[in-house]
């Protein structure tokens, strides 16, 4: 499949199923039921707007989904969002989907100005949009990263300046704020 072919737009509330199946799926057997539980209960947590969602879609199915949430960062007051979670449908994934729409999620939420994203997973996939290890930069997870996980714990500034001006211990929405999704 060719990205290029995907049309990236925010997710409405008729995508909410199809969202939440797509994390079943591409998290399989294991974790696909929790994520989806997890993406469902921070679409209804209030404590994460403003909420970014953003689906990729190809004809009328959706193929790919990431979620934005608000974050806050004791002490300061700066505009922040986390990465969580981002999934691509198997029969699509190692084609650029996953880039592209990150990519384009990262344009409109510089539009709504957000000033930081946060993010805890892959550090060799992140850091192709710019992502770095965050700890190193002042910026505390909510809960412990084991130290063989630190890299994984990132930040991208969209607003330059705004790692250097901010620092502080990164406070998540309640859904996500459980110590389970914070320990590998
Ligand atoms: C991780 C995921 C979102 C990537 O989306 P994608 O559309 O397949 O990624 P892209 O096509 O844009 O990029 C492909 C590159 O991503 C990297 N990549 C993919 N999965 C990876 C993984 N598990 N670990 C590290 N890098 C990974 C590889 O470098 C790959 O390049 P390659 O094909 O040359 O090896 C997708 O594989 C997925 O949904 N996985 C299951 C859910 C998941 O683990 N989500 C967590 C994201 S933190």
């Amino acid at each position: 499949m060719n990205p290029s072919e995907a049309e990236i737009r925010l997710a409405t509330l008729k995508d909410r199923d199809h969202v939440l199946s797509v994390h079943r799926i591409a998290f399989g057997d294991d974790e696909g039921e929790i994520i989806a539980g997890l993406v469902a209960e921070m679409l209804d947590d209030p404590t994460a707007e403003p909420i970014h969602s953003f689906v990729a879609e190809q004809g009328e199915e959706i193929i790919a989904h990431v979620l934005f949430t608000a974050v806050r960062i004791e002490p300061s007051d700066v505009s922040a969002q986390i990465l969580a979670p981002l999934a691509v449908l198997p029969d699509h994934q190692r084609s650029g989907l996953g880039t592209k729409l990150v990519n384009e999620s990262l344009v409109q939420l510089d539009s709504n100005d957000v000033e930081l994203v946060f993010v805890l997973g892959y550090p060799d996939y992140y850091s192709r949009f710019g992502f770095a290890a965050a700890g190193a930069q002042g910026f505390e997870a909510p809960y412990l990263i084991l130290p063989k996980n630190a890299d994984a714990w990132m930040v991208k500034e969209l607003k330059s300046g705004a790692i250097e001006s901010n620092h502080g211990t990164v406070r998540c929405c309640a859904a996500l704020d459980q110590p389970q999704y914070w320990q590998e």
